[in-house]
């Protein structure tokens, strides 16, 4: 078998996000259960490509609309990540250091797929499955069925795995020429509601459509930021894998970046000498419980909430508990944490991307924040899980499928419905008491980090999905 992934992310040669951790594991769980699986994505300018060796695989022309591009295709040689790693480049559109947030994303984008689809137009060989990921390689599936140089690819089943239907890449009209020559008759596959629409090109076009989480699955048919019934429609081909997580690089035992390891013997130790290096650095006191909160601070992750909601929560239980913010996102937010903390002393932000922090913070922390509006799967409450942290989430898409409130048999987390100031604050009252109770606490911690959300059970169920194309 063999199979190709397409992604705008993949840690660590570029992440934004779970779709960067995702795309950098999964691949290299199915090498290890004997499935040829590779990557590929553009060539961003980031630190991975100047510390990796390559060589150049393909070189070729292709037109986006008018425009002759010449695009190259490398190839890392050491086989560092485990999966056969490609990096597309195409000088003017690609070479950057960002992966998105430019002006003209749409281009670049549509020129990594068409460059993308014809190399693999080129090969002497079909893969078993094109594996898509998001609407940066929605277009792919239209491509290979519908484009009239790409006839070769036609026959080849194509996944298309929804993180986040959330962003579609919508194109006006005006904007298809920029796809190499296509079946006119075909046009109503690309359409969704009088524009291009890649997420949902995807949806009608790939063989199989796979979400990152059950829930996921069954909430997108009433909540798909409007293409809800076009997802009911198709639900047949559809189905919710939830995501595993990278337990090697994931593993409070082994994790570089901490200040000292543990497992499930040594938790108790090891997540204070943590949480005492995070205390000292941020002019916390490590004695009270420590709330965190990691992510991109947008409406998604009910970040707006959050000032107003922390604000409270300190006037309410007063000096008892320590927080701490890592993320980037709306202005708004940024300023209102940042003026929280301003005026006062237990809550510290740190704002922008750091992978580092975020591990440290994992460990340290006692209680992990997710009030998510909108969460297909969720990586944070597992990797919070394996490190001892308490999840705090409201009940949505993937946080329901894997956190079980400590109210109910077995649970070891806490669950909330509202992404609203009430809910949180409740809910951090909750987290307050069981700190003080430390048998419950060292229970929860014993029992979430014994949790297998490893990949390889996950390998299997899409396994599933490309035999049955
Ligand atoms: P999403 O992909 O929707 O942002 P996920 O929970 O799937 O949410 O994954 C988020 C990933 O990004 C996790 O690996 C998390 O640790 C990481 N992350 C988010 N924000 C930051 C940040 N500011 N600094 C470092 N890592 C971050
Ligand atoms: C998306 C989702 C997130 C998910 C991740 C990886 O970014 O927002 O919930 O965990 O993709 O699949």
């Amino acid at each position: 078998m063999e199979v190709v992934h397409i992604s705008a992310e993949c840690y660590p040669v570029a992440k934004a996000g779970g779709l960067g951790d995702v795309v950098g594991a999964l691949p290299k769980y199915q090498n290890k259960a004997g499935i040829t699986s590779k990557v590929v994505m553009p060539m961003y300018r980031t630190p991975f490509l100047y510390n990796s060796d390559w060589v150049v695989d393909y070189k070729a022309k292709a037109y986006m609309g008018g425009w002759e591009f010449e695009y190259t295709i490398i190839k890392e040689v050491n086989n560092k990540l485990g999966f056969d790693l490609y990096l597309v480049d195409i000088a003017g559109l690609l070479d950057r250091q960002k992966i998105y947030g430019y002006a003209d994303d749409a281009e670049r984008f549509t020129a990594f797929q068409i460059a993308v689809v014809h190399w693999m137009s080129h090969w002497n060989h079909r893969p078993t499955a094109v594996h898509c990921h998001d609407y940066h390689a929605g277009l792919i599936p239209f491509m290979m069925q519908h484009c009239y140089d790409y006839q070769h690819l036609k026959a080849v089943p194509t996944v298309l795995t929804i993180h986040n239907a959330q962003y579609q890449g919508w194109l006006p009209w005006a904007q298809s020429m920029l796809i190499p020559k296509w079946d006119l008759s075909k046009k109503g596959l690309l359409d969704w509601g009088g524009s291009i629409n890649p997420l949902a090109a995807a949806i009608k076009c790939a063989s199989k459509v796979t979400t990152v989480s059950p829930s996921y699955m069954q909430e997108l048919m009433h909540h798909a930021n409007g293409l809800e019934t076009l997802i009911a429609s198709e639900k047949n081909k559809c189905v919710g894998i939830l995501n595993g997580i990278d337990h090697e690089v994931w593993n409070p035992a082994t994790d570089t970046y901490l200040t000292a390891h543990f497992d499930v013997d040594t938790v108790t130790n090891g997540k204070q000498k943590n949480k005492q290096n995070i205390c000292e650095q941020f002019g916390l006191d490590a004695t009270k419980p420590l709330f965190v909160f990691i992510g991109r601070l947008v409406g998604e992750k009910a970040a707006d909430v959050l000032p107003a909601a922390l604000h409270t929560a300190i006037g309410a239980y007063g000096a008892k508990a320590s927080y701490m913010i890592l993320g980037s996102g709306e202005p708004l937010v940024e300023a209102g944490l940042t003026n929280l903390a301003f005026a006062n002393n237990n809550i510290k932000v740190s704002l922008g991307y750091n992978e580092l922090l975020s591990h440290q913070l994992y460990a340290a922390a006692d209680f992990l924040l997710m009030p998510s509006r909108v969460e297909p799967c969720g990586l944070n409450q597992l990797y919070a899980m394996r490190y001892g942290t308490v999840p705090m989430v409201r009940s949505t898409g993937g946080l329901q499928d894997t956190v079980i409130d400590m109210g109910d048999a077995g649970g070891y987390g806490i669950r909330f419905t509202h992404a609203n100031e009430t809910d949180i604050v409740h809910a951090v009252g909750r987290a307050i008491d069981v700190f003080e109770n430390k048998t419950h606490l060292l229970w929860m911690r014993e029992r979430m980090m014994q949790i297998n959300h490893s990949w390889e059970q996950t390998v299997q169920s899409y396994t599933n999905v490309y035999k049955s194309l």
